[in-house]
C-alpha cells in the first residue's frame, strides 16, 4: 500500500498543479473557433518544415506588433505557404505574443499535418496556408454566436442599435465603444485596405443587428473581419461564449474535485505512514 502511495502522490500534485495553471489562463486566450483545410501534406516534406518556419516568424513577430504577414517561398509554387496574426487592437504587446504563441501551438495540435489553418482565441487571429489569402478581402461568415434572448426592454435594445451603429461609422481597423451597460468591438486582418476593412466591417455589423441583436451578447465573424457586443452582468466581449463558460464551471469543478481527491490522498498516506512507523516501533519494543 505504502510503495503505490509513494507513486501517487507526485501524480496526484501533478495534477492539482497542472489544473491551477490551466484556471489562471486569461480570457484572452478563450477559444472561439479554429479550423483545418482537408489537404494534408506528408510529414518530413520541405512544406512541413516552411510551415514551421512560418508559423516561427508569426510568434517571434507578434512580440513587436499586433499584425504581420509572412510567405516562405518554397523551391516549387506547391512549397510555398503565406501566413499571418492579427492581434485585438487594445492588447499590450507582451499579451499579444503569448496570445499568438498560445494559438500557433494550439493549431499545431488541431491541424496537424494539414496544408492550411485558422484559429481565433478572444485576443488574436493566426492563419497559414499554400493558396494566397493575403490581402484577399473574405467575408464568409465563419461563427454566429447570438447570446440567449432576455427580454430587452426597447431602451436596450436601443443602446444595443446605438453601439453597433458606432462601430460602424468609426474608422480604422480596431473599433471599441459603449453606450450605458453595452459594449461593441469590431476589427479587422491587418492585410485589408481602408475601404475593403469598412466594406467587411458593415458586412459583419449588419449580420449581427439583423441576426443577432435581442441577446444578451453576439458575436459575427466573418473570414477577415468580426463583430460583437456584450451587455454588462456578462463576460468581456468575445470569451463570453456559453461553452467558454460551461468549459470554466467544469475546470473549477474538476480543479476542486482533484483538490479534494488530493486531500484525502494525502490523509491516507500520512495515517498509513504514521501507522507504519508506530507499528515498527511497537514492534521493536
Ligand atoms: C497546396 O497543397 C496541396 C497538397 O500538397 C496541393 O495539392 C495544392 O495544389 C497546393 N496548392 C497550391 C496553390 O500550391
Ligand atoms: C505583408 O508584409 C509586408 C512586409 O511587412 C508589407 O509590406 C505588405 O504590405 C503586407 N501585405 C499585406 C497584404 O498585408
Amino acid at each position: 500500500m505504502s510503495s503505490t502511495s509513494h507513486l501517487f502522490l507526485p501524480l496526484f500534485l501533478l495534477l492539482v498543479f497542472s489544473t491551477f495553471i490551466s484556471l489562471s489562463a486569461s480570457a484572452t486566450d478563450s477559444f472561439i473557433f479554429g479550423g483545418c483545410s482537408q489537404l494534408k501534406f506528408m510529414p518530413g516534406t520541405a512544406y512541413e518544415s516552411n510551415v514551421n518556419s512560418l508559423l516561427t516568424s508569426l510568434v517571434n513577430s507578434a512580440m513587436f506588433s499586433s499584425y504581420n504577414n509572412f510567405t516562405v517561398q518554397g523551391s516549387t509554387q506547391q512549397d510555398t505557404v503565406y501566413g499571418l496574426f492579427q492581434c485585438r487592437g487594445d492588447l499590450a504587446s507582451a499579451d499579444c505574443s503569448r496570445c499568438v504563441a498560445r494559438a500557433v501551438s494550439q493549431l499545431g495540435t488541431l491541424c496537424l499535418d494539414a496544408c492550411g489553418g485558422a484559429l481565433q482565441l478572444d485576443g488574436c487571429f493566426v492563419k497559414y496556408d499554400n493558396t494566397t489569402f493575403l490581402g484577399v478581402e473574405d467575408k464568409t461568415a465563419v461563427l454566429k454566436k447570438c447570446g440567449p434572448s432576455i427580454g430587452l426592454t426597447s431602451d436596450s435594445l436601443t443602446r444595443r442599435y446605438a453601439v453597433l451603429a458606432t462601430l460602424g461609422a468609426s474608422d480604422g481597423p480596431f473599433r471599441i465603444t459603449s453606450s450605458g451597460d453595452v459594449q461593441g468591438v469590431a476589427q479587422c486582418v491587418g492585410d485589408l485596405s481602408a475601404s475593403e476593412c469598412q466594406d467587411c466591417l458593415s458586412d459583419a455589423i449588419q449580420r449581427l443587428r439583423m441576426e443577432c441583436s435581442g441577446g444578451a451578447w453576439g458575436e459575427m465573424y466573418l473570414a477577415k473581419c468580426y463583430a460583437r457586443y456584450s451587455g454588462r452582468g456578462n463576460h468581456s466581449p468575445g470569451g463570453s461564449d456559453d461553452s467558454n463558460r460551461n468549459d470554466e464551471e467544469i475546470e473549477k469543478t474538476l480543479a476542486i474535485l482533484i483538490g479534494l481527491i488530493a486531500g484525502v490522498a494525502l490523509i491516507i498516506i500520512f495515517i498509513s505512514f504514521f501507522s507504519k512507523v508506530c507499528g515498527t516501533q511497537k514492534g521493536g519494543k
